[in-house]
């Protein structure tokens, strides 16, 4: 079976566990290590845990897996892979829609992924030097403020970042994504290993940090818990984007696709109950604020990190970490708009790479402005970041991810062998991903 739209030869993963790196690589990120801990937070800790968990086995999963098959069977370009699984089973074209939602959801995620990682870049560089014995590193929120009226060293880090990832990616998947992962993957491990363990043995507050995950309270779970559990479960998997799907391509016939999609999704949920199990204890030894939000990881952390024994050498893992996360995350981001300009224009290799990282270099550069200079900036009463984080969580991911339910209930899960897996994934696609997707929707429109 050859695709004759794109290259003929399909090049395949060194072994499975470079697609485990890759796939985890994408899916853990600024979504696990910033994000969670701080919704976990502003939601009232356990209850909010266990929402996540059910949108995760729920919806997330199956998506996953789902995205994958139409990756193996249909090749590594997002639109084209549709259609082609589509025309297979009898179905129509317009189903490559999805490829051309999930790019674009990508490039808008993009605007402001590229300028949180540039923050953790300087944070990284700044604990770096503290721990060299130079300058105190950043702490605080006249620092963090600081920084974000600072358009000159952001503008700097966005653009070191965008032309390191963007030469990964010229080199595509295989030969880019994959080389980078297979070192940095172990790397993140042994970081955050290391830290869990200086954790537990420096702040006394670990069980605290447990029983605050763990402790449901269901007096704060609201409707607007769930529509933040559920895009939080598309976002943090990395599903509804087409990233899934252009990994998958690349994997052999022989393996087991859903085995390897609740790997991915097993890891990204305990690398963010890790994270969050590093910073609660550091919060609370400090008295720090835990619903402080976005400012969770760049204002009350780094105060934390000062005043910890080896605290610079503590903030400088834990933002070295914290990059990596986000920087193969970012790649793969990057790989969604490659493929698809690449389906959808003449543009190939150098041309594609060129335009997904110059769109990229200029949205980063407009919210990053946005923060400063443009300050009167808004869009729909929103920050520009904020609106593209909301846009992006809110509302395009659960379209696209229903679109995608939908799409792999009628052209993949038929095609399985009958089994309790055929059933799980034909139950979660069939009636909880649309269910729950259109409920969520309601609920931003009616006050339950
Ligand atoms: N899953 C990433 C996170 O949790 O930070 C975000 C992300 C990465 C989304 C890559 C989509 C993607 F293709
Ligand atoms: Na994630």
């Amino acid at each position: 079976m050859t695709d004759t739209t794109m290259s003929s030869v399909q090049p395949h993963w060194s072994s499975r566990l470079m697609f485990i790196f890759a796939a985890s690589g994408s899916a853990v990120g600024l979504g696990n290590i910033w994000k969670f801990p701080y919704i976990v937070g502003e939601n009232g800790g356990g209850a909010f845990v266990l929402l996540y968990l059910a949108c995760l086995i729920g919806l997330g999963a199956p998506l996953l897996i789902g995205e994958v098959f139409v990756g193996r069977k249909g090749g590594a370009y997002p639109a084209s892979a549709f259609i082609k699984v589509a025309l297979a089973k009898g179905r129509t074209r317009a189903w490559g829609g999805l490829g051309a939602l999930g790019a674009t959801i990508a490039l808008l995620i993009l605007a402001f992924y590229s300028v949180v990682s540039g923050w953790v870049g300087i944070y990284a560089a700044d604990f770096a030097v503290a721990a060299m014995g130079g300058e105190a590193a950043r702490s605080g929120a006249d620092a963090f403020s600081a920084m974000l009226a600072d358009p000159v060293a952001q503008l700097v880090a966005v653009s070191l970042i965008l032309l390191v990832a963007g030469t990964v990616i010229y080199y595509d998947v295989t030969g880019g994504i994959q080389e980078v992962m297979r070192y940095v993957a172990p790397f993140f491990a042994i970081l955050l290993v290391a830290m869990l363990l200086m954790v537990a043995g420096t702040t006394g507050k670990f069980v605290d940090a447990f029983v605050y995950m763990f402790r449901p309270d269901f007096s704060a779970l609201s409707a607007a818990a769930f529509g933040e559990a559920l895009g939080h479960a598309f976002f943090t998997l990395s599903v509804g984007m087409c990233g899934m799907l252009i990994y998958g391509a690349y994997l052999d016939d022989g393996a087991n696709i859903p085995r390897l999609g609740f790997a991915v999704a097993a890891l990204d949920t305990g690398i963010a109950i890790a994270a969050a199990l590093i910073i609660f204890p550091i919060v609370f030894a400090f008295d720090l604020e835990q619903g402080a939000g976005p400012g969770l990881l760049f204002i009350a952390l780094p105060k934390g990190f000062t005043l910890l024994p080896y605290g610079n050498l503590f903030g400088l893992s834990f933002f070295v970490a914290t990059f990596l996360a986000a920087f193969s995350s970012l790649i793969a981001l990057l790989i969604i708009a490659r493929h698809w300009i690449e389906e959808s224009t003449p543009l190939s290799g150098s041309g594609a790479t060129l335009l997904t990282v110059g769109v990229t270099w200029v949205s980063g550069t407009i919210v990053t402005l946005s923060l400063n200079m443009w300050d009167h900036l808004t869009l729909f009463g929103l920050g520009l970041l904020d609106f593209f984080d909301e846009l992006t969580s809110a509302w395009l991911l659960p379209a696209s991810g229903l679109g995608m339910a939908l799409f792999v209930a009628r052209a993949v899960v038929p095609d399985m062998q009958d089994g309790p897996l055929k059933s799980y994934l034909n139950i979660c696609l069939s009636y909880i991903a649309p269910i729950g997707i259109l409920l969520l929707i309601a609920s931003k429109f009616i006050d339950f």
